[in-house]
């Protein structure tokens, strides 16, 4: 399927704005670390020069690609970002894990959650805000399944370090490969001839350089959807009409949540994900081993992978963090049929089992939870389940919102959301 990784970045008018962003949050990351040092002037310097020299951007792109899909950069070795965000998987994937949740460079550590797709990654706004709109506070944005992360600079040093993915022992240990690398002349020439003497910056320009790599090659928007946004094909009926339950308020419903306009004639109006946080009320995996503590939860805004964020005066009368703990932020729905497993913790390993959920998590909550209510929640936050908007809103009495021939219908039109689409020759 995606051939995304040999997608050449075409340079865009916003490409040079682009780079004046990344070149201001690599100041912004030495300066928001505390105990980092300052910035290297020449990566401020290389970042400017790159500015309207738009073959740099290319060549940070490919350096990034390179970082992306190095093999050495993990404790022991053969752990690559890609190891876990296969091209082939639209960029998630488990590292071969089985259970839903990704493994890392030693095989006894299991993490806690999916690995979250990078497919699209530069339409997640960044950071995490907490939006107030027609009576409602909604929390949006930020990178990973509970919004932690900033940037996409930032977020790509994180998994170098943890111990339960490429488990490196320090930043400096992660420079010397870097520096022994076959791309290390590439990474001077993007960011210096002395990068490599000063680890904290070289260790930010990792950064910088696989979010340039993420922005510039993960989007190519070639899927059979966005040709036919675009006016090159049309979908065949089983697929128009699993758009059309896709986009029904009365079936699926789905668009309320996984935003799209086909009709505007721009791909880049359907992002499928508003990037906004629910609680679906997924069940509980029991295959994660930190859940065979019973008193364990993973509560997604509220950690355990992360402090509580604080929220905004501006946020609706009455609301504590506490009415978003269990909450996750959804992902796209590009190329989501290429991954091997969905939600944050990986319960589904396919499409129409995350189906006939969505269909009878109201009507039949017992065969999904073996009880009445979710028990993926401590009692006292089940009322941040999600029941407002359809088909979670549904009455028990009123069945399943979708028949299998529906859930069929919806799996072949998420299947035009695989980009590498071909047209046949006439
Ligand atoms: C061992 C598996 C593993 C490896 C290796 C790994 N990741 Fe991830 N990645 C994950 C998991 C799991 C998550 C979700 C974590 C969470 O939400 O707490 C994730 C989330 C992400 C996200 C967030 C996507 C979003 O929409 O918010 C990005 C971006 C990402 N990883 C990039 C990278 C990069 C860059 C590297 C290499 C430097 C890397 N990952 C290495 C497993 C991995
Ligand atoms: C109320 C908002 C909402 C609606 C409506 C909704 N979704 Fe979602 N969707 C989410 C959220 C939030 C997540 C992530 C939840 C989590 O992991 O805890 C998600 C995750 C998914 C995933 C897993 C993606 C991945 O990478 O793991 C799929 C597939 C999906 N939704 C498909 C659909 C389909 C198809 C419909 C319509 C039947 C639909 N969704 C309706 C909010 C929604």
């Amino acid at each position: 399927m995606s051939s995304c990784l040999e997608t050449s970045p075409r340079p865009k008018p916003g490409a040079s704005q682009m780079l004046l962003s990344l070149a201001m949050s690599v100041l912004l990351s030495a300066c928001g670390g505390g105990a980092e040092t300052a910035v290297d002037p020449e990566i401020a310097a290389a970042a400017n020069r790159a500015q309207g020299n738009r073959v740099l951007v290319g060549d940070r792109a490919e350096l990034g690609q390179r970082i992306f899909t190095d093999d050495n950069l993990s404790e022991p070795r053969g752990t690559a970002c890609a190891a876990c965000h296969q091209a082939n998987m639209g960029f998630a994937g488990n590292h071969g894990g089985r259970d839903g949740v990704a493994v890392g460079s030693r095989p006894a550590s299991v993490g806690l959650r999916n690995a979250m797709t990078n497919s699209y990654l530069g339409l997640v706004p960044t950071p995490l805000t907490f939006v107030t709109a027609n009576g409602e506070t909604e929390a949006v944005g930020g990178l990973f399944w509970d919004g932690r992360a900033d940037s996409a600079e930032l977020q790509a040093l994180g998994p170098l370090l943890n111990p339960l993915e490429m488990n490196n022992p320090s930043r400096q240990s992660v420079v010397d490969k870097i520096a022994a690398s076959a791309y290390a002349q590439l990474f001077r020439q993007e960011f210096g001839n002395t990068i490599f003497a000063n680890t904290d910056a070289a260790f930010n320009a990792i950064g910088l350089a696989i979010a340039a790599f993420e922005r510039a090659r993960l989007q190519p928007f070639s899927s059979k959807y966005d040709a036919m946004v675009r006016g090159e094909t049309t979908l065949n009926q089983t697929e128009a009409r699993g758009m059309a339950l896709f986009m029904d308020p009365a079936k699926g419903n789905c668009v309320a949540c996984h935003l799209m306009n086909p009709a505007s004639g721009k791909p880049a109006d359907s992002p499928f994900s508003e990037f906004t946080f629910y609680a679906n009320g997924i069940p509980r995996n029991p295959a994660i081993p930190k859940n065979s503590d019973p008193a364990f939860f993973d509560l997604g805004l509220c950690g355990p992978e992360r402090t509580p964020p604080s929220l905004p005066s501006t946020v609706m009368p009455g609301l504590t963090i506490e009415n978003f703990c269990g909450k996750f932020r959804m992902p796209t729905l590009r190329n989501v049929a290429e991954r091997p497993a969905f939600m944050h913790n990986g319960f589904f390993k396919d499409l129409p089992t995350v189906l006939r959920f969505y269909s009878t998590r109201n009507s039949n909550p017992q065969f999904w939870y073996g009880q009445a209510l979710s028990n993926d929640l401590p009692a006292k936050y089940l009322d941040n389940v999600e029941v407002v908007k359809a088909p979670f809103n549904r009455p028990a009495a009123s069945g399943p919102a979708l028949s299998e021939p529906d859930i069929n219908a919806i799996v072949a039109f998420l299947r035009t959301l695989s980009d590498g689409y071909r047209a046949r020759p006439p």
